[in-house]
């Protein structure tokens, strides 16, 4: 496991990614019901952008730094998101982000809870000292596609957001999730999957493959693509992002379309790329 997170924290996939990982939550607070968050390649909690790896890269520059250009002229979807970035930090600049686990604890309610997993052992120690003594929240050292089926469903949470959020360094990734998944989704049908895929120039569109679309309920799932760069100006990187949301909440798509096309306004290089929701 050679993939640190901490290289690409803040970059604009990141953005992408928490924006609409808010963007569910909030669907969960509309009742009362409890509801868990389960985040299987959970990372670290909270990423200084100050440090070596993220410096190396310097992926922040063209994701959450860009907006800043925004000002105080904030829109109503990006403001809870906004919040939580803008709440750690102890000055005007943005030295430090946050990860899934933070962005998502910030939702929890006394009556919620969240279960995180991550493999790689620093990572795991460092998150599971971030949440030390936090009732609401346990940590595991699992593999992930062994994990996901284990833990579902969770008893006492009919409602629960499942994160899926691979490196995708191994070639057999997507086989992986995707045997996973037909196990999670057999155990807990009705669950929320939120599962993240790069795009890069050799593959600009959401390729799911025979077994991955066979398992996705039929018009019950949104997928989402989103770029900032065209393939060709690319000799390669990420140059985009996509989500599949399995079981999305009630009009989601609405949403959705009014977030992503200012988002990718303020994110796209030379407004280049663009973003599509569909259902299928
Ligand atoms: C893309 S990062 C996660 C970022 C995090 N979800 C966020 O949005 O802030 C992927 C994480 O998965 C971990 N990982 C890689 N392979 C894994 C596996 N098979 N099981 C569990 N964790 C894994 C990596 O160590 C890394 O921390």
């Amino acid at each position: 496991m050679n993939y640190r997170h901490l290289y690409h924290a803040g970059s604009f996939a990141d953005v992408v990614k928490h924006v609409v990982l808010t963007l569910l939550l909030q669907q969960f607070l509309k009742k009362e019901t409890p509801f868990c968050f389960i985040d299987s390649h959970a990372g670290l909690g909270v990423y200084d952008l100050g440090s070596y790896e993220a410096r190396a890269t310097n992926e922040a520059v063209t994701g959450i730094l860009r907006l800043l250009t925004l000002g105080s002229d904030l829109p109503d979807w990006l403001l809870p998101y906004w919040k939580i970035v803008q709440t750690l930090q102890s000055n005007e600049k943005i030295t430090v982000y946050p990860g899934s686990p933070l962005i998502a604890r910030d939702f929890l309610r006394p009556q919620d809870k969240m279960i995180l997993n991550e493999k790689h052992d620093e990572t795991y120690e460092a998150l599971k000292h971030f949440f030390y003594r936090d009732p609401q929240v346990t940590v595991h050292h699992r593999d992930a596609y062994e994990f996901l089926p284990a833990i579902l469903p969770v008893k006492d949470y009919s409602r629960a957001l499942i994160l899926i959020d691979p490196p995708y360094e191994k070639t057999t990734e997507k086989a992986d999730l995707t045997a996973a998944l037909a196990k999670a989704l057999k155990r807990f049908a009705h669950g929320m999957y939120a599962i993240w895929f790069p795009l890069t120039e050799k593959m600009p569109h959401l390729e799911l493959g025979k077994e991955l679309k066979a398992l996705l309920p039929a018009e019950k799932n949104l997928l989402i693509e989103f770029s900032i760069a065209d393939p060709a100006s690319l000799e390669k990187g990420l140059m985009g992002c996509a989500m599949i949301i399995i079981n999305p909440p009630w009009q989601f798509k609405d949403a959705l379309q009014e977030a992503l096309p200012s988002l990718w306004k303020i994110l796209s290089i030379r407004s280049q790329g663009g973003w599509r929701i569909f259902e299928r």
